[in-house]
């Protein structure tokens, strides 16, 4: 999009690199879900994973862009073409949803910082609810076939219930083991996806929050298709060199999972959510309070960072997850 006056049928042209996307499919999916594809300049085609976008619908409401995850990213031809899978929250995210194919949106990005590309003998993803979002370029691009040091993934997904679960069957396609969590039991393991993490891993980073004990994930033959082996004894999974974790979820999901990487002496890193107005550092809206006490911005410090940072060193426990 060139220099120009905003109108009611144009995003407000105040940031400098806004584009108009054309949408080019948009998919209503189980659960509130829907998926956009986005013909995008070429420049986008850099994306990396974990980094997002800002989005917003034409016309004069909402003011205000909305920050995504890219979900996929691809080149095509001389432009490229990003996908985006959306939960519908409020005014935003519905008003993007009810857009149809050929329809125009003002986007800017890739934005921030998103996951590191550390060589890792294995992955261990966590996606809560919308964060299964950026899992799925991430996944992608660890599978990349050019990569000599393409590690075993382990994706742990939790939502609330089985119509919220998306691309389960596509993850497992590419070769992903995904582990299944809902709130309400309706498809695998009953109860949040870090009591699944920390019953599979082996790993007890806290008291038990209830008198009744968790069910172990195993007893419930969640890990479908195969046979569900015996739970690995924490012993073994000391020894192997531990996984680097990926997480994006709700802050108490990112909590847990950060306690469960620092009792294994594992790197972490967490996707934060904030509210954001402008996404590139300008509005300073998107201030998150720092382990130390100092401020981050997460649009432009993050959204991946070290868990380390927002959370510390040691292992909290007793609280979320
Ligand atoms: C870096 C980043 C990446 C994101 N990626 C995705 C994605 O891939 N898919 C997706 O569905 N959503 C994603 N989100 C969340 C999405 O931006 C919010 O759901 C959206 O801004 C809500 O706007 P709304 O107008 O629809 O809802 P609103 O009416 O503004 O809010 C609806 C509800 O959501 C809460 N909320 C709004 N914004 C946020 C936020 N940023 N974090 C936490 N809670 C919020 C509000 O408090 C309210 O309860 C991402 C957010 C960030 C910061
Ligand atoms: S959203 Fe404006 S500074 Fe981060």
């Amino acid at each position: 999009m060139g220099k120009g006056r905003a109108s009611p049928d144009r995003p407000a042209e105040t940031v400098r690199g806004a584009s108009a996307a054309g949408i080019s499919l948009v998919r209503h999916l189980s659960g509130g879900y829907f998926l956009m594809t986005l013909d995008v300049p070429v420049s986008f085609s850099a994306a990396v994973p974990g980094q997002f976008v800002m989005v917003r619908p034409p016309g004069r409401y909402p003011l205000l862009a909305r920050p995504i995850s890219i979900h996929d990213c691809r080149r095509v031809g001389r432009a490229a073409r990003i996908d985006l899978l959306v939960r519908e929250a409020g005014e935003g995210t519905r008003a993007l949803g009810a857009l149809r194919r050929g329809d125009r949106v003002g986007i800017w990005g890739p934005l921030g910082k998103g996951f590191s590309d550390a060589a890792a003998k294995r992955r261990v993803l966590v996606a809560g609810g919308r964060g299964i979002a950026p899992m799925w370029f991430l996944a992608r691009r660890l599978f990349d076939a050019a990569r000599a040091d393409r590690p075993a993934i382990d994706l742990f997904y939790g939502a609330r219930s089985s119509d919220e679960l998306h691309y389960v069957d596509e993850f497992r396609a590419i070769g992903v083991k995904v582990h299944i969590a809902t709130d309400d039991g309706s498809r695998g393991y009953k109860g949040m996806v870090t009591g699944l993490l920390r019953d599979k891993l082996g790993v007890k980073t806290r008291p038990p929050r209830h008198k009744k004990k968790e069910p172990a994930a195993t007893q419930l033959g969640m890990f479908d298709p195969a046979p569900v082996p015996p739970p690995a004894p924490a012993a073994t999974v000391e020894k192997a060199p531990p996984p680097v974790f990926c997480a994006c979820g709700p802050m108490p999901m990112l909590r847990a999972v950060h306690d469960v990487a620092a009792a294994l002496g594992a790197i972490c890193e967490v996707s934060l959510e904030s509210r954001m107005a402008c996404g590139i550092g300008v509005c300073l809206g998107c201030a998150h309070e720092t382990a130390e006490g100092g401020l981050m911005h997460v649009c432009k410090d993050g959204p991946v960072v070290d868990s380390r940072v927002v959370f510390g060193s040691g292992v909290q426990g007793g609280t979320g997850g």
